[in-house]
């Protein structure tokens, strides 16, 4: 495509080689970061993605030998050959990335002729290979690659032998293993092979292939339907790095707000107003935690965005005032679609300004979604995004705390949306192919912007549709589950590979979204859901109850267990989400991200790491009560229910009726905890808990932990507090000190309660005075109590 190589120039950190057809140019963004770019179209808009980019190149050397321009980073040694071929070396020499050179290879698919077209006529649909490809590029696989990413697709975590289309789709049958597309587009995957990791960022919103080694197993290849040929190469050598670098060029997700963590209750739809109600006193009577109810589109008049239907809700900020009172949360649907209708304001602003996508010749253009006939605000255009961010402004004004998008892929009822309709695309006039995948982003761009100007919060917004770099904007849920146990296991591959996708903050509808729960499956995945960022409970409509209490006391009491376990976890989940600002990782993660040094992990679907200390593996098959867990390699693991410890490198039969969700704690770990409410806020906490696991042998590790007010932005002032809680374990002794970092925010903790799990202590000194039984309790697992100030405790063992 791209011819010989003629000659090359170095500006800085960008290098332009110039081919017999064309130019390329290679930027060095930081010295593990590498942008290859050749513009294939007449325009080159800014990235959706990529935003206030921070370029740090480093020392970057370039040379031409043997027809090859090689450009050297302080990590990497990149080799361009012609036809624009790329190979990737570490310092060391080893080889990393290799472009293939042979032609395409598709395995040979047999049959054909008659048998084909029988078997298409009952129905089969067979793999084509048809799709348009402006461009492809083919890397070698070597050996045991391992391959994770692209955000929320279907099957298992190692993506190694199937192939996805990135094209964002409303498609409302049950989600299986063999779906290629779903609702969003992260063309971004971390390879792993020989203990190394890398990651490609494809930045093309156009309709993307990404195949790891399904058209032939020697290798792997991106491609897309147009748009310019813009990747970037990110460096590990560690996943945790992979991540980090590419969350470093697509943005964090950021600080939530902290009732945000809290449970969620959804359903497809609480009408009336009087249900709604009930739903609220029922949580309270029966002190099951919970801190946002979900409206879904039942709510709107006629399904017309922005307004209410008042004969079910007469009276929204009253309503509203009086959840808030019980410490509710009310978080609202919106979706794009804005019906056509000339009594309706929206429309009106809509048609009048020009703010919806048109058709090839400046038409407004029609589709069908729920309203019917409806139009579609092109969030491309930043004056939409303004328009749209004041509309919310009605919701906002009358109390509504959270913004729920849906149906941003853009979904459409009446045929696909027509390639050819126009969108603004920030003054680089672009059609449908082109902007159908940052929709659902730039929707929540305009949410979030809207929101944060009003409200001066952090905003909290979920959107089914999304783009790279969506979690800076948005949380994120998996669409429409079943209530089948198979997407609850499901659900575990799609949430790490989510996280691997730079979407920290996300969840599955729990207990299933379309068909009828059970009590059982129910049980089963709040238990999951109690470790999921965003834990909203969520179903269709004409499938049966799914609240909590929906299905006897004896589940009600399990899922109230772990819905209070989840409050007691809040500070350990928000000290995830500090860390993640800076590091980029979920707290959701597979465990590869913390043992990478461990094979036996790299295609574990079933278990998952909640942060660096705990380690979950639900039990997601029915009827099944006990479970083979793998305890990674390299430390050992206490199991919470017991405070048993396990050497890590085995597998561990763990008894887990229903009840039980089998959780290990890496010895060694403090987990922050706060007692349980029933809703963010609802008690002062002036104590902080940390049950601390020790080590079985001698050994150091820290923790720190975050606190500020949960809501603000004031932490960007600096107002929050850090602590460092630090335990050394040599022979009999335990040390525990605690570092203060940071004391700007106020009200601020005044005591730290520890309770030894497991352990069993003989004498206690705090800052070098021996303890007295009042602040001594002698239990299962002892506990102490020291004011805050306190800088070390000294712990005899027994
Ligand atoms: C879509 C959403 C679902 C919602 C329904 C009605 O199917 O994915 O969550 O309940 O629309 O708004």
């Amino acid at each position: 495509m791209f011819g010989s190589i003629k000659n090359y120039q170095q500006d800085s950190n960008v290098v332009s080689v110039d081919f017999d057809q064309g130019q390329v140019k290679i930027e060095v963004i930081t010295p593990s970061i590498i942008n290859f770019f050749a513009q294939l179209t007449g325009d080159n808009p800014n990235s959706k993605a990529v935003e206030n980019l921070h370029i740090q190149p480093g020392a970057v050397e370039t040379r031409m030998f043997d027809g090859k321009v090689e450009i050297v980073s302080e990590k990497l040694r990149i080799l361009v050959s012609d036809d624009f071929t790329v190979d990737i070396y570490d310092l060391d020499g080893k080889l990393l990335c290799a472009d293939y050179r042979g032609e395409d290879h598709p395995f040979i698919r047999r049959g054909g002729g008659q048998g084909l077209e029988l078997a298409e006529q009952e129905g089969h649909k067979f793999d084509s290979e048809k799709d348009a490809q402006a461009f492809k590029i083919k890397k070698q696989i070597f050996g045991d690659t391992y391959f994770y990413g692209l955000g929320d697709r279907t099957g298992h975590l190692n993506k190694h032998g199937y192939r996805y289309k990135l094209w964002n789709t409303d498609d409302p049958n049950p989600h299986v293993e063999s779906f290629e597309t779903l609702y969003k587009t992260i063309p971004f995957f971390i390879a792993l092979n020989d203990d190394t990791a890398y990651g490609i960022f494809l930045d093309n919103t156009y309709q993307s292939i990404f195949d790891f080694g399904k058209e032939n197993s020697d290798y792997y290849y991106f491609s897309a339907a147009g748009g310019n040929l813009d990747y970037y190469f990110i460096y590990g050598p560690t996943v945790r790095q992979t991540v980090g670098g590419y969350t470093y060029l697509t943005g964090r997700t950021p600080l939530p707000q902290l009732w945000t963590l809290g449970y969620q209750q959804s359903r497809w739809s609480y009408t009336p107003e009087k249900r709604l109600r009930q739903v609220a006193q029922t949580f309270r009577k029966e002190q099951i935690p919970c801190d946002a109810l979900h409206l879904d589109i039942d709510y709107m008049d006629g399904f017309r965005v922005f307004t209410w239907d008042k004969n079910k809700f007469p009276d929204p900020p009253k309503l509203i005032s009086d959840l808030k009172k019980d410490g509710f949360k009310l978080v609202t649907i919106i979706d794009p679609g804005v019906k056509k209708d000339r009594n309706y304001p929206i429309f009106r602003q809509g048609l009048k300004n020009n703010y919806f996508i048109t058709d090839h010749d400046g038409v407004p253009y029609v589709n069908r979604v729920w309203p019917g006939d409806a139009l579609y605000p092109d969030f491309s255009a930043p004056q939409v995004r303004k328009w749209w961010g004041r509309n919310l402004r009605i919701l906002l004004d009358q109390g509504v705390a959270g913004i729920w998008n849906d149906m941003n892929e853009p979904a459409s009822f009446n045929g696909p949306i027509n390639d050819d309709t126009q969108f603004n695309n920030d003054g680089h006039v672009a059609d449908h192919r082109e902007m159908h995948n940052a929709y659902g982003h730039l929707m929540a761009k305009a949410t979030y912007e809207g929101i944060k100007a009003e409200t001066g919060k952090r905003p909290f917004i979920i959107t089914r549709a999304a783009y790279a770099g969506t979690q800076k904007y948005s949380t994120v849920w998996t669409g429409d589950n079943q209530s089948i146990w198979e997407h609850l296991r499901m659900a575990l591959p799609m949430l790490m590979n989510l996280g691997l996708s730079g979407i920290g903050f996300a969840g599955t509808d729990v207990g299933g979204f379309g068909f009828d729960c059970t009590p059982e499956l129910l049980a089963r995945w709040t238990q999951v859901g109690a470790f999921t960022p965003l834990f909203r409970n969520h179903s269709s409509i004409f499938t049966r109850d799914q609240e909590p209490w929906a299905f006897g006391k004896k589940t009600e009491a399990i899922v109230k267990k772990y819905i209070q376990m989840r409050y007691r976890l809040l500070p350990y989940l928000y000290d995830l989400f500090y860390q993640g600002q800076s590091n980029g990782l979920a707290p959701i993660r597979p465990l590869l991200v913390n043992y990478q040094n461990d094979h036996n992990v790299y295609q574990t679907n079933d278990e998952f790491m909640c942060g660096d200390n705990l380690l979950i593996a639900p039990v997601v098959e029915q009827g099944r009560i006990s479970r083979l867990i793998y305890l990674p390699k390299g430390d050992d693991w206490v199991d919470f229910w017991t405070n048993e410890i396990h050497e890590g490198g085995q597998y561990v039969v763990k008894n887990a009726p229903l009840d039980i969700c089998p959780i290990y704690v890496k010895a060694g770990s403090f987990l922050p905890l706060y007692p349980v409410q029933n809703y963010v806020g609802e008690k002062k906490i002036d104590q902080l808990t940390l049950d601390v696991f020790s080590f079985s042998d001698d050994g150091t590790n820290g923790y720190r932990h975050y606190h500020d007010d949960g809501q603000t932005f004031d932490f960007q002032k600096g107002i929050y507090d850090l602590y460092d809680f630090i335990q050394e374990k040599t022979g009999k002794h335990l040390k525990i000190k605690i570092g203060y970092l940071r004391n700007e925010y106020q009200p601020a903790y005044q005591s730290f309660k520890f309770v030894l799990r497991g352990i069993h202590p003989t004498k206690i000194t705090v800052d070098g005075r021996e303890i007295s039984d009042d602040d001594w309790h002698r239990g299962k697992d002892d506990r102490i109590v020291v004011d805050k100030g306190t800088q070390e405790i000294d712990i005899d063992l027994s």
